[in-house]
């Protein structure tokens, strides 16, 4: 099934559960908007493009959930709706990029029966998923041009069919080149401290019948210097104008170790990610989530840090655009000057 879905027969929205995988596959359902916001919040659907479409869907869920009788209040209900769904995670763009969509649609729409408002509601979200299949599909052909057979790939957190609503950004890359015939190995990072490496990356390869070895995110430097990697690939939740990319924390010392040594970094992306209206890295906003995210880790069932400790837990940072070889995206492959080749194609 994709990721995110919408169950017409109940009406309700369904969401893979992520973070029972790979031990459970779990489909929960959703008929409540602040419910939705909470699954957010707490990584039961994550990722760039699958946080997107899940706010569209929930708008349409809003809708459903609203009492009103009329076009203004209805409009009243689904305004609200998206103002706490804007809160639910900052970094992602495709969050306020959805929520946008969706509210200009309703804005346009000329149509007063609010029961045909909902579904036709519901329509534009459909079709934000739907597209978001096809853009991924377009991304995975282009990308996959940039992969050789016998390569070896550095990959890191999860950008696959998990992170969208199939296929995914970078492994969508990494899979079209595979089912091209391809042979390829991947390096799974862990991508501590939620591990969206080990558990989910690894766990989509395994399906896809993809080679793979996880290594610890510390051993990436070593296999970089060794030249036992020939590209590194990882997605985006936000890019600036300049070409900037804000993504999963590590994602930077993963880049200066690749530019150290020359291997080529590639981040793969749908445009919808990239944010015109801000024009360097540092000037997006990054998520702090829980400390305790970092700090519940346990070796042998016992926690490894010491009692009262606190921690730090930055969920993104911020890549320069220097460090990149190229951006991947739907309309094509993106070279430096970055912030001209981003211009030609918005
Ligand atoms: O905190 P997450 O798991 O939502 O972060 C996800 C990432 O950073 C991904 O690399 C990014 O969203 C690209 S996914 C297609």
């Amino acid at each position: 099934m994709r990721t995110v879905d919408w169950d017409y027969k109940t009406g309700k929205l369904l969401l893979i559960d992520q973070r029972k995988l790979p031990g459970i596959y779990q489909v929960n359902e959703y008929q409540n908007y602040q419910d939705v916001i909470e699954a957010i919040q707490t990584m039961v659907v994550r990722g760039a493009p699958a946080i997107g479409v899940t706010a569209a869907y929930t708008i349409a869920l809003c809708g459903f959930e609203s009492k009103a009788g009329v076009y203004d209040e209805l409009v009243v209900d689904l305004t609200r709706c998206a103002s706490d769904l804007q809160k639910a995670r900052p970094t992602a763009v495709n969050l306020g990029w959805a929520i946008h969509r969706m509210l200009s649609y309703i804005k346009k729409n000329e149509e007063t029966d609010t029961d045909k408002l909902r579904i036709a509601i519901l329509g534009e979200a459909q079709r934000i998923a739907d597209e978001d299949v096809v853009t991924n599909l377009a991304i995975a052909n282009y990308g996959s041009k940039l992969i050789n057979d016998g390569d070896t790939i550095l990959h890191h957190c999860n950008t696959g069919a998990l992170a969208a609503v199939d296929w995914g950004t970078a492994l969508g890359v990494i899979r079209k080149a595979h089912e091209d015939g391809k042979r390829i190995h991947v390096l799974v990072d862990e991508t501590r401290p939620r591990l969206q490496g080990s558990r989910l990356t690894a766990w989509e390869l395994a399906q896809y019948k993809i080679p793979y070895d996880i290594i610890t995110d510390n051993a990436a430097g070593y296999f970089l210097s060794r030249k036992m990697v020939h590209k590194v690939f990882f997605g985006a939740d936000r890019v600036a104008s300049n070409g900037d990319v804000v993504n999963k924390i590590g994602t930077y010392m993963l880049a200066l170790a690749a530019f150290d040594n020359g291997i080529p970094a590639y981040a793969v992306m749908p445009t919808s990610t990239i944010d015109s209206s801000i024009s360097r890295g540092d000037l997006i906003p990054i998520e702090e989530r829980p400390s305790n995210e970092v700090l519940n880790i346990q070796v042998g069932g016992e926690k490894v840090v010491p009692e009262g400790s606190s921690a730090r837990n930055p969920a993104f940072d911020i890549t320069p655009n220097r460090l990149l070889t190229a951006i991947v995206t739907e309309k094509g492959v993106l070279h430096p000057p970055f912030a001209e080749s981003i211009r030609s194609i918005l």
